[in-house]
Parts: structure tokens; C-alpha cells; sequence
């Protein structure tokens, strides 16, 4: 199991798909996981519903995708603030990747995309800065994207990762 970690923007879709392709294993992304489980986007259900009631939904989803067979797995970028999925996240084996990128160039790449909530935060900076630690401390290796092609983050996990999950 390969699980991406980091900020909005850091790639984690993108460069998942390309480590993905290149082992031949699935690529699963937990925010569309959750948009299918509840019938509607990450948008609604924290208009509708609040932010805490998507950190449980996440929660849940991620301890199943993780109990599952092996794939690459891109998490959103709240879910390593859950202690739960902290603690899954180093029992489950899985090699933790975390895309690191500067705030500048994330969010120049997520622009105003209203279908993230989070970005509509005054303290969007200070989730930034906060969360980094908190990527960090769960990642078994970090590859920086910042003014770098998908491909070549995406080559260097392949270098660190077994051909067979
Ligand atoms: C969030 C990031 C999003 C998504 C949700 C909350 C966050 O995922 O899970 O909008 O708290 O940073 P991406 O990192 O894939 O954009």
C-alpha cells in the first residue's frame, strides 16, 4: 500500500495516478470514495452537514481503504489531522509519501476551486503551516513537487517502493 499525504495542491492525484499506472495497481482517491459513499460533493456535505460529520465520514472510509487490498491511495489533505488515521497509518505498514510543496505554488495550482471549502478559510495559511508537522510525522518518505513535474516526483517514489506492493 502506497498512501499519499500533503497539502491541497501537492499532487497527490496526479502523481498517485502516474505511481499507480507504473505498478499496475489500482489508484483510489479518499475524496471520491467519500463523494460516492454519500451521494454528493465534499462541498455539500460541509455546507450541509460541517466539517466534523466529513472528518467522520473520512475517518471511516479511510480505516476501510487501508484494511483493503493494495493500492495507491491519495488522502485528503485534513485526513492525517485525525488521530485515528494517524494511528492506522502506522500500523497498517503502508509506505506513507509525503508530497511537500510550498504554499505559494498550492495555491496557484488549486486557484479558488469552490469545490474545496477549506480554501474559503481567512487562517488558509495557518492550516498550512500547521499541517506540516503533521505530514511529516506520519510520512516514511517525503518527495517535494514544489516546481516540479508530476513525473519526476512520481520516479522518485518509484525508486523507494518494492515492484510489488
Ligand atoms: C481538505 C482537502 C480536500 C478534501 C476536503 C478537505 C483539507 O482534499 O478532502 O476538501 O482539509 O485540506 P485534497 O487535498 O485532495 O484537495
Amino acid at each position: 500500500m502506497i498512501v499519499l499525504v500533503g497539502f491541497m495542491g501537492a499532487g497527490k492525484t496526479t502523481v498517485g495516478r502516474l505511481v499507480a499506472e507504473k505498478l499496475g495497481v489500482p489508484f483510489l482517491d479518499s475524496d471520491l470514495v467519500i463523494e460516492e459513499r454519500a451521494g454528493r460533493p465534499i462541498r455539500d456535505i460541509f455546507a450541509t452537514d460541517g466539517e466534523p460529520a466529513f472528518r467522520e465520514l473520512e475517518r471511516q472510509v479511510i480505516a476501510e481503504l487501508l484494511a483493503g487490498s493494495p493500492v495507491v491511495l491519495a488522502l485528503g489533505g485534513g485526513a492525517a489531522g485525525h488521530p485515528a488515521t494517524r494511528e492506522l497509518l502506522a500500523s497498517a505498514g503502508a509506505e506513507v509519501v509525503f508530497l511537500s510543496v510550498g504554499y505559494e505554488e498550492a495555491m496557484t495550482r488549486v486557484g479558488g476551486d469552490s469545490g474545496r471549502p477549506m480554501l474559503a478559510r481567512p487562517d488558509i495559511a495557518e492550516v498550512f503551516r500547521d499541517r506540516q508537522e503533521t505530514y511529516s510525522s506520519v510520512a516514511t518518505l517525503t518527495v517535494s513537487t514544489d516546481g516540479r513535474a508530476p513525473e519526476a516526483a512520481a520516479s522518485d517514489i518509484l525508486a523507494r517502493v518494492p515492484p510489488s506492493l
